[in-house]
């Protein structure tokens, strides 16, 4: 369904009375990453996730995004959606918007899954990394951006044995509008540090990073989890950045685990 207020796609699974769960996307992706893990968990909880604005099916607009909009959009998907304490999920993006989010109102959530993702801003590298990133679409397109951004997204093993599910991953990425990939680029090189919260969540937490993460490293992760009081930390052996693509068995065992025992 299109959201009334943001003129987001949102997709839900699962009955309403349950426990609800927002799942939010990694960069440059949509709601489809996380298809598996709903599949496997809509028969207990109800599943919400949205394609974040320039992404998927939602509509890129003018392209002026910021990390601090996109959260407000989840704040907005929540309303409009009637959820109830939910468990938030975010990858890496995705995660740096639910951060934020539990940063501005901790308390509308039950628990936090953070998947490859880190607290920190940009630095000055990074910035200059999404720089080039926008002139590398702007002037050799789309693809020649993706062909060197998603690869390092996966561990190698991963891209051999996804094979044909790596492509349609690459495929969807492919057909998003230029000005939304950009928008996202510069929102992330714009968003907050939100380093400073970590010791001050109270909700439970669950930090699950792929051992061959190189975007969001296991010690990168690890470091964030230790500042997180009431938090533990699994490593996704054999993954790289995309944990519930490449290692969806594992993801949806250590996610059930979480929510079981909330
Ligand atoms: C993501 O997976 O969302 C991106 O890799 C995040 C980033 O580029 O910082």
């Amino acid at each position: 369904m299109k959201s009334k207020q943001t003129n987001i796609s949102i997709f839900y699974k699962g009955e309403i009375s349950k426990q609800h769960v927002i799942f939010v996307h990694g960069f440059p992706y949509d709601h489809h990453m996380w298809d598996s893990t709903i599949d496997a968990l809509s028969d207990n909880y109800y599943c919400v996730t949205y394609d974040i604005r320039g992404l998927g099916e939602s509509d890129p607009g003018d392209g002026q995004y910021t990390v601090e909009k996109f959260t407000d959009d989840l704040f907005s998907i929540m309303d409009e959606m009637n959820l109830k304490h939910p468990v938030l999920i975010g990858l890496s993006m995705g995660g740096y918007i639910s951060l934020r989010a539990i940063e501005r109102f901790e308390s509308k959530f039950k628990a936090l899954v953070l998947l490859d993702t880190k607290s920190e801003a940009d630095n000055n590298q990074a910035k200059l990394k999404r720089a080039q990133g926008i002139n590398i679409i702007n002037q050799k397109g789309l693809r020649s951006f993706l062909e060197e951004f998603i690869p390092s997204c996966f561990a190698e093993e991963s891209i051999k044995n996804l094979g044909k599910e790596y492509q349609e991953v690459f495929e969807r990425s492919l057909k998003y509008n230029p000005l939304g990939v950009k928008g996202c680029l510069l929102a992330m090189a714009g968003r907050t540090d939100t380093t400073d919260y970590l010791s001050k969540i109270n909700n439970p937490v669950l930090v699950i990073c792929g051992e061959k993460d190189t975007l969001t490293p296991p010690a990168v992760m690890e470091e964030m989890h230790r500042k997180i009081k009431n938090s533990s930390f699994v490593l996704i052996p054999g993954s790289g950045h995309m944990t519930p693509i490449e290692q969806p068995e594992r993801v949806i065992e250590e996610i059930k685990k979480f929510l079981m025992n909330l």
